[in-house]
């Protein structure tokens, strides 16, 4: 795992973008997957910032969608890809997928999102946040670790920490359809956004603590090119923080006797 402190979301985003637009340079990057939350939205708009005409043919893949909530509600993913990410990108529509979260047979519709990723050639580089339970995507604690797209039931911490988005806390869904943590695995790259303390102990689980399903997050040490961008707050509980430092430290310096 390659673990970049830094100093607040400017930073994050502008090392985020640099990355993705390095990759999409390079033709490296071709498909993104792309997530909701407050995370990586100084990535977003960093790339927005710097947009290039590359982008625009990129293709997204959505991480995942709530159950129930129409792709026009405005809390839906779908809208909130729309906002963040499709608009700002300016990417075509019809090449951003997410899955369908009022589909008549939920079952089918995941085994037809896996099948669009797969026809796609898969994922190249895959933006994460993290629950403060640990989940990515919305891969709750006791996810299977090689888990594909399917409906979940979401904890009722996560429904809590999500109500901030919704008139009233009833409003936020119960269920949702959410790639597993296998999907995950198989981008080629994938880049973790965490900010602010409250994450400090999801991400000190996911980096430093055993793999286990009870941290869905800490597959990614499994995965060979994982990066976990974090601002100072979300590092303040990793034992090995300094050792993190010196080791970006020589990236940029190279490496001495
Ligand atoms: C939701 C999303 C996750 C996201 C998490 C954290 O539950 N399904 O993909 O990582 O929220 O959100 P935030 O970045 O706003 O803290």
């Amino acid at each position: 795992m390659r673990v970049v402190i830094l100093d607040g979301a400017g930073d994050i985003g502008a090392f985020g973008a640099g990355l993705i637009l390095d990759g999409v340079l390079q033709g490296r990057i071709r498909t993104l997957g792309v997530a909701t939350g407050s995370s990586p939205l100084a990535i977003y708009r960093a790339l927005a910032d710097r947009w290039i005409p590359a982008l625009a043919h990129l293709d997204a893949f959505a991480l995942d969608e709530y159950v129930g909530l129409p792709a026009d509600d405005p809390q839906s993913y779908h809208s909130v890809i729309r906002r963040e990410v499709t608009d700002r990108l300016r990417l075509d529509p019809a090449n951003v997928h997410v899955p369908d979260g009022c589909a008549a047979d939920l079952d089918a519709e995941c085994e037809r999102y896996e099948a669009t990723m797969a026809a796609a050639g898969g994922v190249d580089l895959q933006l994460l946040g993290i629950g403060r339970n640990g989940h990515i995507g919305f891969n709750e604690p006791s996810s299977s670790l090689s888990s594909r797209t399917r409906p979940k039931t979401l904890m009722a911490a996560t429904r809590r920490d999500n109500a901030r988005f919704f008139d009233h806390p009833d409003l936020v869904p119960r269920h949702c359809l959410t790639q597993g943590l296998g999907t995950i695995l198989d981008a080629a790259e994938v880049l973790l956004v965490a900010q602010g303390a409250g994450k400090a102990e999801a991400v000190r689980a996911a980096v430093e603590g055993p793999v286990s399903s009870m941290c869905p997050a800490s597959v990614l040490q499994l995965h060979r090119r994982a990066t976990i961008l974090l601002d100072e707050e979300a590092a303040q509980q990793l034992a090995l923080r300094q050792y993190y430092l010196d080791t970006e430290k020589t990236r940029i310096e190279g490496l001495r006797p």
